[in-house]
This record gives structure tokens, C-alpha cells and sequence, in this order.
């Protein structure tokens, strides 16, 4: 597998073979880390992280990924001139010409392609409004850890499926052969464009894509169930109100987690409002009288929970991301 110079904006540009090299090869940088070996092959190298959105994960995640590679961070966020006295084309000519790699996290996924095409250099999609693929990768190698296998396992997705992780897993379990089921009231549905996209994926993989309004129907025989935020970054506060409406009945808590298979895991890409014991959490949990928003505490907090191996995940994948874009001379 050679991914040198490619950008990774979303897993759609990717092969399935690809996306398991890439996963193989964040198998192998997690062993070489737990050993202690060292992997700083691109020492030398100099990378931008662009932060629009807050981020706790995958910040983190590029930071360590890139100083294990021997690699230079410089980090853009508040005080940058970035979208406020200068355009995204303007910066991207810049930091192209300082800069081996740039990681974008930001709202329209047409600001991170427009950064990629004037910037000249390798771009890394750190989330946008529509995608969010390194956390792809880290869920794929979670569930491949847990099970073996990613081919056959039934995913199910509850909650807001037409944001950033409800459409990057559509193309992640289409393109690996997982079963994926959304379960979601209609206008939270991905775009019927992208589900055609993937279903053409799902014939090569022999994956599938199922829509099931029915909390219990989709939670029948689950591997794995998955949840995220109600209200994404960027959103305005004034949605919450219908979103809780909307989206209280596809909360994951025990009651749900029994319909799924014995050994199932639960998933979230985090950060999660599961025990509202933080400042956002109270104001909205005293608000509308809530405990938890999409997954109650002891679904989270149960052994079947599986979100800190995704939180560490994160790192050895976006590690394995930049180790194979830059060049990878393993
Ligand atoms: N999952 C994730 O992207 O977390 P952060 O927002 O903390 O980066
Ligand atoms: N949908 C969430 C994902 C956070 C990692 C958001 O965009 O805020």
C-alpha cells in the first residue's frame, strides 16, 4: 500500500484494502508504542493543526501521533487569521509553502477540499459538518479488536445519522462489509445521495445499509451500538429543544442494550452527555429535566462500554494516517 501524497478528506476517496492497510498498520504502530519502539520516521517534518472546533480526542491524538513520528506541530485555532482577515485559499498558499501536512477541523466540507487544492501539500480531515473519517478508523479497529472481524458484524446507529458520524459510518461499514442499521426519525436520516453511494459499496463488500425507525427492531441481535450528541458543534443552541423532543426515544440504556447480543459493546466517539455532571450538561439537563441525553451512565459506564479503547484508537490510527500519507518508510 502506498498512500504517499494522498489527502484523507473522507474514507469515500479510499479502496477497501486501503482503509484495512491503514488499519493494519495502526495494529502494528499500537504494538511498536506498548514496546516502546520507536517510529520517528519522519523526523524533519513539519505539520499545521488547524482547530476551528474544539477538540479534547483527536487534538490529542495529532499531537502525540505526530511527535511519535518525529514530526513538529504547530497549532491554529483562536488568534489565527484564518477565515476572519484571510480566506481559506490565501492561508492554504501559505501554510503549503511552510508546512509538509495540514490537519482541518471546521464547519463545510468545502473549506477542507478548497484548503487541500491550494494548499499543495497533504490535508488531513481532523471533522467537518459532513465527515469525520479519522474517527472511522479508530471505531474499525476498536470493533476488529473486540471481534476479530469487521465482515458480517451488525452495527446499530441511533440518534442524529445525517451529521458528521451517522454519514461516515454509512461509508465505513459499506465499504468493510459490516451490517449497518440507522435508527433515526426520518429528517434525521443521511442524504438519499449518499445512501445510494454506499449501497453500490455494499454490493462489493456484501455489507448492507437498513433504515429501522423501531428502537427494539434495531437493536435485535447488535454487535455493537453506537450513539452520538444530539446537537453537533457549530449547531445553534436554539435546536435543542427539538432535538431532545425528537431524539429522547433513540437513548441507549439497558432496556436497549438487552435486545442486542449478549457479548454486544457500546460505541460513542465522545465527548458524551451521559451523566450531564458538566457545565453544558446541567444547563441542559436542569432545562428540560433530563439525567442523560443520548446513552444513560450505566450503559456507559458498563463493561460492555468500549469507548475509551475508541478514544485511544484515535491516536495510533491518525499515526498511522500521517505515517502513510507522508511517506511511509516502514
Ligand atoms: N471524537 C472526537 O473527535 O473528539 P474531540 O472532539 O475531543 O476531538
Ligand atoms: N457530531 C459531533 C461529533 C464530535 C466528535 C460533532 O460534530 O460535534
Amino acid at each position: 500500500m502506498d498512500l504517499t501524497g494522498r489527502n484523507f478528506l473522507t474514507l469515500k476517496d479510499f479502496t477497501s484494502k486501503e482503509i484495512i492497510g491503514l488499519l493494519d498498520l495502526a495494529d502494528d504502530l499500537k504494538k511498536k508504542k506498548k514496546k516502546g519502539i520507536p517510529v520517528d520516521i519522519h523526523r524533519g517534518k513539519n505539520i499545521a493543526l488547524i482547530f476551528e472546533k474544539t477538540s479534547t480526542r483527536t487534538r490529542c491524538a495529532f499531537e502525540v501521533a505526530a511527535h511519535d513520528l518525529g514530526i513538529s506541530t504547530t497549532y491554529l485555532a483562536e488568534g489565527s487569521q484564518i477565515g476572519k482577515k484571510e480566506s481559506i485559499a490565501d492561508t492554504a498558499r501559505v501554510l503549503g509553502r511552510m508546512f509538509d501536512g495540514i490537519e482541518y477541523r471546521g464547519y463545510q466540507q468545502s473549506l477542507i477540499e478548497k484548503l487541500a487544492k491550494y494548499s499543495g501539500v497533504v490535508v488531513w480531515n481532523g471533522l467537518t459538518n459532513e465527515y469525520h473519517p479519522t474517527q472511522m478508523l479508530a471505531d474499525m479497529m476498536t470493533i476488529r479488536e473486540r471481534f476479530g472481524k469487521l465482515k458480517g458484524r451488525k452495527l446499530v446507529y441511533f440518534g442524529d445519522a445525517r451529521y458528521n458520524i451517522g454519514n461516515s459510518l454509512c461509508i465505513a461499514c459499506s465499504k468493510l462489509g459490516l451490517n449497518l442499521t440507522l435508527c433515526a426519525p426520518s429528517k434525521y436520516l443521511p442524504e438519499k445521495k449518499l445512501i445510494d453511494e454506499c449501497l453500490k459499496w455494499c454490493d462489493d463488500s456484501e455489507g448492507s445499509i437498513t433504515l429501522e425507525e423501531d428502537v427494539s427492531k434495531a437493536a435485535k441481535d447488535a454487535d455493537i451500538l453506537y450513539t452520538d450528541v444530539w446537537v453537533s458543534m457549530g449547531e445553534p443552541d436554539e435546536v435543542w429543544t427539538e432535538r431532545i423532543k425528537d431524539l429522547k426515544p433513540y437513548q441507549i440504556n439497558k432496556e436497549v442494550m438487552a435486545k442486542a447480543k449478549p457479548d454486544a459493546i457500546f460505541m460513542h466517539d465522545l465527548p458524551s452527555f451521559h451523566d450531564l455532571n458538566t457545565k453544558i450538561g446541567k444547563e441542559i439537563g436542569e432545562k428540560f429535566g433530563l439525567e442523560a441525553m443520548e446513552v444513560t451512565d450505566d450503559v456507559f459506564e458498563s463493561k460492555q462500554s468500549a469507548v475509551f479503547d475508541e478514544a485511544e484508537n484515535r491516536m495510533h490510527t491518525i499515526k498511522a494516517v500521517i505515517a502513510a500519507t507522508l511517506g511511509n518508510n516502514f
